[in-house]
Protein backbone atom coordinates (compact mmCIF):
# COMPACT_ATOMS: atom_id res chain seq x y z
CA UNK A 1 0.00 0.00 0.00
CA UNK A 2 1.24 3.55 -1.08
CA UNK A 3 1.87 5.39 2.12
CA UNK A 4 0.21 8.66 2.62
CA UNK A 5 1.85 12.10 3.91
CA UNK A 6 0.28 13.39 7.10
CA UNK A 7 1.81 16.79 8.06
CA UNK A 8 1.04 17.42 11.80
CA UNK A 9 1.23 21.41 13.28
CA UNK A 10 3.31 21.47 15.99
CA UNK A 11 0.36 21.22 18.71
CA UNK A 12 -0.88 18.30 17.37
CA UNK A 13 2.34 16.00 16.91
CA UNK A 14 1.19 13.59 19.50
CA UNK A 15 -2.16 12.80 18.48
CA UNK A 16 -0.71 12.72 15.11
CA UNK A 17 1.80 9.96 16.45
CA UNK A 18 -0.63 8.06 17.70
CA UNK A 19 -3.02 8.12 14.29
CA UNK A 20 0.35 6.87 12.40
CA UNK A 21 0.90 4.33 14.82
CA UNK A 22 -2.97 2.97 14.06
CA UNK A 23 -3.02 -0.65 12.52
CA UNK A 24 -3.47 -0.20 9.40
CA UNK A 25 -3.38 3.93 9.30
CA UNK A 26 -0.95 3.51 6.43
CA UNK A 27 0.17 7.18 7.61
CA UNK A 28 4.02 8.32 6.84
CA UNK A 29 4.68 11.46 9.10
CA UNK A 30 5.85 14.00 6.39
CA UNK A 31 8.34 16.43 7.32
CA UNK A 32 7.94 20.37 7.30
CA UNK A 33 9.06 23.57 9.10
CA UNK A 34 7.13 26.35 10.30
CA UNK A 35 8.97 29.09 11.55
CA UNK A 36 8.28 33.17 12.02
CA UNK A 37 10.56 35.52 10.51
CA UNK A 38 11.73 38.48 13.39
CA UNK A 39 9.16 40.41 12.41
CA UNK A 40 6.07 37.60 13.30
CA UNK A 41 5.36 36.22 9.73
CA UNK A 42 5.50 32.64 9.12
CA UNK A 43 7.80 30.76 6.73
CA UNK A 44 6.67 27.18 5.31
CA UNK A 45 8.92 24.76 4.30
CA UNK A 46 7.97 21.50 2.96
CA UNK A 47 10.61 18.55 3.00
CA UNK A 48 9.18 15.82 1.22
CA UNK A 49 8.46 14.75 -2.55
CA UNK A 50 4.54 15.37 -2.65
CA UNK A 51 4.13 14.96 -6.54
CA UNK A 52 0.99 13.02 -6.48
CA UNK A 53 0.46 11.92 -3.20
CA UNK A 54 -2.81 12.51 -1.63
CA UNK A 55 -1.77 13.98 2.08
CA UNK A 56 -3.11 14.83 4.82
CA UNK A 57 -2.67 17.96 7.71
CA UNK A 58 -3.61 17.47 11.05
CA UNK A 59 -4.11 21.12 12.66
CA UNK A 60 -6.58 21.45 15.62
CA UNK A 61 -8.44 25.20 15.07
CA UNK A 62 -8.32 25.89 18.96
CA UNK A 63 -6.47 29.40 18.49
CA UNK A 64 -7.72 29.71 14.95
CA UNK A 65 -6.43 33.18 14.40
CA UNK A 66 -2.96 31.89 14.93
CA UNK A 67 -3.09 28.86 12.68
CA UNK A 68 -5.10 29.82 9.96
CA UNK A 69 -2.69 31.43 8.00
CA UNK A 70 -0.12 28.74 8.51
CA UNK A 71 -2.60 26.64 7.71
CA UNK A 72 -3.38 27.73 4.28
CA UNK A 73 0.37 28.75 3.30
CA UNK A 74 0.99 24.73 3.99
CA UNK A 75 -2.28 23.24 2.51
CA UNK A 76 -1.45 25.79 -0.94
CA UNK A 77 2.22 25.02 -0.86
CA UNK A 78 1.37 21.12 -1.00
CA UNK A 79 -0.64 21.84 -3.83
CA UNK A 80 1.81 23.72 -5.47
CA UNK A 81 4.06 21.22 -5.30
CA UNK A 82 1.92 18.55 -6.93
CA UNK A 83 -0.46 17.08 -4.56
CA UNK A 84 -3.41 15.31 -5.51
CA UNK A 85 -5.75 16.08 -2.60
CA UNK A 86 -5.27 17.87 0.80
CA UNK A 87 -7.29 16.35 3.40
CA UNK A 88 -7.58 18.78 6.78
CA UNK A 89 -7.98 16.93 9.88
CA UNK A 90 -9.55 19.25 12.41
CA UNK A 91 -9.84 17.79 15.50
CA UNK A 92 -11.32 21.15 16.63
CA UNK A 93 -12.82 22.96 14.00
CA UNK A 94 -13.16 26.86 15.59
CA UNK A 95 -15.49 29.48 14.85
CA UNK A 96 -18.58 27.60 14.93
CA UNK A 97 -20.19 29.47 17.79
CA UNK A 98 -21.08 33.07 16.17
CA UNK A 99 -23.40 30.85 13.90
CA UNK A 100 -25.94 34.15 13.70
CA UNK A 101 -25.34 38.06 13.74
CA UNK A 102 -26.45 37.92 17.67
CA UNK A 103 -26.22 42.01 17.63
CA UNK A 104 -26.19 44.35 14.75
CA UNK A 105 -23.34 44.80 12.84
CA UNK A 106 -21.90 41.62 14.52
CA UNK A 107 -19.69 39.29 11.68
CA UNK A 108 -20.84 35.71 11.22
CA UNK A 109 -17.67 34.47 11.68
CA UNK A 110 -19.31 30.30 11.53
CA UNK A 111 -20.15 31.29 7.64
CA UNK A 112 -17.12 33.68 7.04
CA UNK A 113 -14.34 31.20 8.32
CA UNK A 114 -15.48 28.29 6.34
CA UNK A 115 -15.63 30.01 3.60
CA UNK A 116 -12.02 31.82 3.67
CA UNK A 117 -10.85 27.62 4.71
CA UNK A 118 -13.12 25.84 2.16
CA UNK A 119 -11.10 26.75 -1.14
CA UNK A 120 -7.62 25.86 0.13
CA UNK A 121 -8.70 22.05 1.18
CA UNK A 122 -10.26 19.01 -0.33
CA UNK A 123 -11.52 17.41 2.46
CA UNK A 124 -12.47 18.20 5.99
CA UNK A 125 -12.65 15.82 9.07
CA UNK A 126 -13.47 16.79 11.95
CA UNK A 127 -14.52 15.65 15.58
CA UNK A 128 -18.23 16.98 17.00
CA UNK A 129 -18.37 20.58 15.50
CA UNK A 130 -20.44 22.58 17.63
CA UNK A 131 -23.80 22.34 15.44
CA UNK A 132 -26.19 24.23 16.80
CA UNK A 133 -28.57 26.59 14.41
CA UNK A 134 -25.94 25.04 11.18
CA UNK A 135 -27.01 21.67 11.34
CA UNK A 136 -24.46 20.62 9.25
CA UNK A 137 -21.51 21.58 7.67
CA UNK A 138 -21.85 21.30 4.04
CA UNK A 139 -23.96 24.39 5.04
CA UNK A 140 -21.31 26.41 5.14
CA UNK A 141 -18.63 24.17 4.24
CA UNK A 142 -18.25 24.13 0.27
CA UNK A 143 -15.27 20.65 0.82
CA UNK A 144 -17.17 17.39 1.53
CA UNK A 145 -16.70 16.54 5.02
CA UNK A 146 -16.79 14.02 7.85
CA UNK A 147 -18.11 14.08 11.53
CA UNK A 148 -16.41 11.84 13.32
CA UNK A 149 -18.33 11.42 17.27
CA UNK A 150 -16.43 11.18 20.46
CA UNK A 151 -19.27 9.20 22.09
CA UNK A 152 -18.50 5.90 21.61
CA UNK A 153 -14.76 6.36 23.02
CA UNK A 154 -16.08 8.77 26.05
CA UNK A 155 -18.69 6.28 27.12
CA UNK A 156 -16.21 3.67 27.29
CA UNK A 157 -13.78 5.67 29.34
CA UNK A 158 -16.68 6.55 31.63
CA UNK A 159 -17.84 3.27 31.75
CA UNK A 160 -14.48 2.32 32.92
CA UNK A 161 -13.70 4.08 35.37
CA UNK A 162 -16.49 5.94 36.64
CA UNK A 163 -18.91 3.92 39.43
CA UNK A 164 -22.45 3.97 38.74
CA UNK A 165 -21.95 7.20 36.63
CA UNK A 166 -24.89 10.09 36.57
CA UNK A 167 -24.74 11.75 33.11
CA UNK A 168 -25.53 15.80 33.46
CA UNK A 169 -25.60 17.93 30.46
CA UNK A 170 -25.12 21.59 31.10
CA UNK A 171 -27.90 23.02 28.39
CA UNK A 172 -30.27 22.24 26.41
CA UNK A 173 -27.51 21.82 23.13
CA UNK A 174 -25.79 19.37 25.43
CA UNK A 175 -28.37 16.87 25.14
CA UNK A 176 -27.35 15.32 21.46
CA UNK A 177 -24.10 14.35 23.32
CA UNK A 178 -25.55 13.53 27.00
CA UNK A 179 -28.33 10.84 25.81
CA UNK A 180 -26.28 9.05 23.62
CA UNK A 181 -23.44 8.59 26.45
CA UNK A 182 -25.68 7.79 28.53
CA UNK A 183 -26.94 5.23 26.80
CA UNK A 184 -23.62 3.71 25.91
CA UNK A 185 -22.85 4.04 29.23
CA UNK A 186 -25.70 2.45 30.82
CA UNK A 187 -26.05 5.03 33.21
CA UNK A 188 -29.36 7.67 34.35
CA UNK A 189 -28.88 11.08 32.34
CA UNK A 190 -30.46 15.05 33.30
CA UNK A 191 -29.78 18.36 31.20
CA UNK A 192 -29.71 21.32 32.87
CA UNK A 193 -30.75 24.85 31.00
CA UNK A 194 -28.73 27.41 31.17
CA UNK A 195 -28.81 30.76 30.38
CA UNK A 196 -26.06 32.96 29.12
CA UNK A 197 -25.45 36.35 30.58
CA UNK A 198 -22.06 36.83 28.83
CA UNK A 199 -18.92 35.72 27.80
CA UNK A 200 -17.73 34.62 31.25
CA UNK A 201 -21.39 34.84 32.83
CA UNK A 202 -23.88 32.04 32.74
CA UNK A 203 -26.67 31.22 34.97
CA UNK A 204 -27.58 27.28 35.67
CA UNK A 205 -31.31 25.68 36.52
CA UNK A 206 -31.42 22.20 38.48
CA UNK A 207 -34.38 20.75 38.40
CA UNK A 208 -35.70 20.62 41.83
CA UNK A 209 -36.60 17.21 42.51
CA UNK A 210 -33.02 15.53 41.08
CA UNK A 211 -31.69 13.37 42.82
CA UNK A 212 -28.04 11.92 42.33
CA UNK A 213 -28.15 9.52 45.90
CA UNK A 214 -25.58 6.49 45.06
CA UNK A 215 -24.37 7.75 42.07
CA UNK A 216 -20.94 9.66 41.04
CA UNK A 217 -22.19 12.79 38.68
CA UNK A 218 -20.25 13.51 34.75
CA UNK A 219 -20.59 16.51 33.75
CA UNK A 220 -20.39 16.23 29.98
CA UNK A 221 -19.97 19.19 27.71
CA UNK A 222 -18.46 19.32 23.77
CA UNK A 223 -16.35 22.67 24.60
CA UNK A 224 -14.79 23.75 27.72
CA UNK A 225 -13.76 27.53 27.17
CA UNK A 226 -13.44 29.63 29.92
CA UNK A 227 -15.50 26.85 31.78
CA UNK A 228 -17.51 29.20 33.44
CA UNK A 229 -20.51 26.83 32.39
CA UNK A 230 -18.62 23.58 34.01
CA UNK A 231 -17.96 25.80 37.25
CA UNK A 232 -21.67 27.24 37.65
CA UNK A 233 -22.77 23.73 37.30
CA UNK A 234 -20.28 22.29 40.18
CA UNK A 235 -21.18 24.63 42.13
CA UNK A 236 -24.82 24.55 41.87
CA UNK A 237 -24.68 20.38 42.29
CA UNK A 238 -23.10 20.92 45.98
CA UNK A 239 -26.52 21.38 46.94
CA UNK A 240 -26.96 17.49 45.44
CA UNK A 241 -23.91 15.48 46.21
CA UNK A 242 -20.82 14.91 47.82
CA UNK A 243 -19.17 12.84 45.76
CA UNK A 244 -16.50 15.32 43.32
CA UNK A 245 -18.02 15.73 40.14
CA UNK A 246 -16.31 14.35 37.10
CA UNK A 247 -16.56 16.70 34.07
CA UNK A 248 -15.68 15.59 30.71
CA UNK A 249 -15.25 17.64 27.53
CA UNK A 250 -14.75 16.54 23.79
CA UNK A 251 -12.54 19.58 23.74
CA UNK A 252 -10.70 21.25 26.34
CA UNK A 253 -9.60 24.95 25.14
CA UNK A 254 -9.11 26.11 29.01
CA UNK A 255 -8.91 29.88 28.60
CA UNK A 256 -7.18 32.07 30.93
CA UNK A 257 -7.47 30.40 34.59
CA UNK A 258 -10.15 27.65 33.82
CA UNK A 259 -8.06 25.13 35.36
CA UNK A 260 -7.95 26.69 39.03
CA UNK A 261 -11.94 28.02 38.53
CA UNK A 262 -12.89 24.32 37.85
CA UNK A 263 -10.35 23.16 40.76
CA UNK A 264 -11.97 25.62 42.90
CA UNK A 265 -15.34 24.74 42.63
CA UNK A 266 -15.07 21.27 43.50
CA UNK A 267 -14.39 18.74 40.23
CA UNK A 268 -13.01 15.88 41.13
CA UNK A 269 -11.49 15.28 38.33
CA UNK A 270 -11.33 16.79 34.83
CA UNK A 271 -10.95 14.41 31.34
CA UNK A 272 -11.10 15.62 27.46
CA UNK A 273 -10.25 13.82 24.49
CA UNK A 274 -6.98 14.73 22.74
CA UNK A 275 -8.56 16.82 19.80
CA UNK A 276 -6.74 20.13 21.80
CA UNK A 277 -3.12 18.82 23.32
CA UNK A 278 -3.49 19.29 26.99
CA UNK A 279 -2.08 17.40 30.40
CA UNK A 280 -6.19 16.42 30.59
CA UNK A 281 -5.86 14.60 27.85
CA UNK A 282 -7.13 11.01 28.85
CA UNK A 283 -9.61 10.10 25.92
CA UNK A 284 -8.10 9.02 22.76
CA UNK A 285 -9.42 9.58 19.38
CA UNK A 286 -6.68 8.63 17.22
CA UNK A 287 -8.16 5.24 15.70
CA UNK A 288 -11.98 7.19 14.80
CA UNK A 289 -9.80 9.68 13.15
CA UNK A 290 -8.07 7.05 10.56
CA UNK A 291 -11.25 5.21 10.84
CA UNK A 292 -12.79 8.01 9.57
CA UNK A 293 -9.13 9.05 7.05
CA UNK A 294 -10.16 5.53 5.28
CA UNK A 295 -13.39 6.74 3.99
CA UNK A 296 -11.90 9.56 2.31
CA UNK A 297 -7.89 8.41 1.25
C1 LIG B 1 -21.96 26.19 24.41
O1 LIG B 1 -22.47 26.64 23.47
C2 LIG B 1 -20.99 25.06 24.44
O2 LIG B 1 -21.65 23.84 24.26
C3 LIG B 1 -20.26 25.05 25.77
O3 LIG B 1 -21.20 24.87 26.80
C4 LIG B 1 -19.54 26.35 25.96
O4 LIG B 1 -18.72 26.62 24.86
C5 LIG B 1 -18.72 26.33 27.22
O5 LIG B 1 -18.11 27.57 27.32
P1 LIG B 1 -17.45 28.06 28.66
O6 LIG B 1 -16.49 26.99 29.10
O7 LIG B 1 -16.76 29.33 28.28
O8 LIG B 1 -18.55 28.30 29.64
Amino acid sequence: MTKKLVFAFPDDVSLTELMVQTKGSGLRMGRWTWRRFPDGESLVRVEEAVDGCDVVIVCTLSQPDTRFLPLCFLAETLRELGAARVVLVAPYLGYMRQDKRFHSGEAVTAHLFASMLSPHIDWLITVDPHLHRIHALEEIYTVPSVVVSAVPVMAQWIHAHVQRPFIIGPDEESEQWVKEVADRASAPFVVLSKERKGDREVQITLPANLSLEGHTPVLVDDIISSAHTMAEVLTKLRAYSEVPPICVGVHGIFAGDSNTLLQQAGAGRVVTCNTIAHPSNAIDLSAVLVEAMGRVI
